[in-house]
């Protein structure tokens, strides 16, 4: 059985992570169904490459593609400046409504830490990817738009905003609360992950965060009464197998290091999301290896969460390692998890033996640095 997947190489850095990454994963599966499943990789165009041979950044024949797809894969994108849009990848989010990022966070033994037990990190975060500060209005202090929104926001509503004021809009809705929520959820039951937590500032910003608290409670009691129960039903001696809890922000930040044994998946807003998914990177060492995935109701888009790094695009520095775990966490998606197991083992073994990228050998004592090329091939090696 071959499973389909469209995949986009990106620029800089891409083409190279795929050339090491590509033949890890295709390996990984071979060793663990032999001929019984395979990947059919189906290239579609974007970024540079797609602006060189069809005049597009975006081609419609790779949208069109993406809108049937299930599964789909991603290097990075440059994002072109002056071109007419933001950004590429924003685009792609939005077109296809790619409403949940996902990253999982996983600490690899031998790694430099900033913190004690980094082992004791195993993390997912669902953001929300849609809505919140990110939906992009706002407007700039002094322009006629702020000095209008300003003047509404006085005249009609009462409120109190300094004139010179710039001003964001912070939109959030339960429709997009709620998926983001009952996504996590099934995630939670369908891979047996003790609890899912609500990370919020709804002290604070009652009608936005504080909705979302209260959506997400409301997901869990409507669809998911027979398997989660709350913190206080937990202690009333309840007994269903996913917990679900909620942290305001800033206590979570302090939770996530002092008690991260405490937290297993976490679901929150935009905002709060695109931190504290950075941090607890940091916490396991550090970027260089984390994967992530962009998704919608249809669709898993799977990508390494850096970008193209130009500085050392061609010349085979660039770590394969979060291309290659985003491509894991494909494989589990798939219902392919023991060749994503084989990955995470090889990953393991390949930094146990010191011999890394230059990225990783910064914070592996006494590590050998090796290529682009050759860190895929002793993961190919190792599995
Ligand atoms: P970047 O992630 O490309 O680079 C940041 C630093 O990390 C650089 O020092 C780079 O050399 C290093 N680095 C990144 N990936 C690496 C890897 N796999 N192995 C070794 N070192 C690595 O972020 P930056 O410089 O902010 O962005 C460069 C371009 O990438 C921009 O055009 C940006 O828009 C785009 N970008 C695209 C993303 C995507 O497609 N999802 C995400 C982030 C940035």
């Amino acid at each position: 059985m071959s499973t389909k997947v469209y995949y986009i190489e990106g620029d800089g850095i891409g083409p190279e992570v795929w050339a090491a990454g590509r033949p890890v994963l295709d390996a990984a599966v071979e060793k663990a169904y032999g001929g019984a499943r395979a990947l059919e990789w189906v290239e579609l165009l974007a970024g540079e490459k797609a602006y060189r041979e069809t005049g597009s950044h975006l081609p419609d024949e790779t949208m069109n593609a993406l809108r049937g797809a299930a599964l789909a894969m991603k290097g990075p994108l440059t994002t072109p400046v002056g071109k007419g849009f933001r950004s590429l990848n924003v685009t792609l989010r939005q077109v296809l409504d790619l409403y949940a990022c996902i990253r999982p966070i996983r600490y690899f033994e031998g790694v430099q830490s900033p913190v004690k037990r980094p082992q004791d990190v195993d993390m997912i975060v669902f953001r929300e990817n849609t809505e919140d500060v990110y939906a992009g209005i706002e407007y700039a202090a002094g322009t006629p738009e702020a000095r209008k929104l300003i003047a509404f926001l006085r005249d009609e509503l009462g409120a109190r905003v300094d004139e010179a004021a710039g001003v964001g809009v912070k939109p959030m809705t339960a429709k997009g609360s709620k998926r983001l929520v009952r996504k996590a959820l099934r995630f939670a039951l369908d891979h047996g992950k003790p609890s899912v937590t609500l990370s919020h500032k709804g002290n604070i910003m009652k009608h936005t965060e504080g909705a979302f608290r209260a959506w997400g409670y409301e997901v869990a009691a409507e669809e998911f009464a027979e398997s989660v129960m709350t913190e206080d039903e937990a202690k009333a001696g309840g007994s269903r197998p996913v917990i679900i809890k909620d942290r305001i922000a800033d206590a979570m930040f302090q939770n996530v290091l002092m008690y991260p044994r405490d937290y297993s998946v976490i679901a929150t807003t935009n905002l709060n999301g695109d931190y504290i998914s950075d941090a607890l990177a940091a916490q396991v060492g550090g970027l260089g290896l984390a994967p992530g995935v962009n998704m919608s109701d249809g669709l898993a888009f799977f990508e390494p969460t850096h970008g193209t790094a130009p500085t050392i695009a061609g010349q085979d520095k660039a770590n394969p390692g979060s291309l290659i775990l985003s491509g894991a966490m494909l494989l589990e998606h798939a219902g392919m998890p023991e060749a994503a197991a084989l990955i995470h083992a090889a990953v393991n073994r390949v930094i146990s033996q010191k011999r890394v990228t230059v990225d990783l050998a910064g914070q592996i004592e006494g590590a050998t640095v090796v290529g682009c090329r050759e860190f895929g091939e002793l993961l190919g090696a190792g599995l």
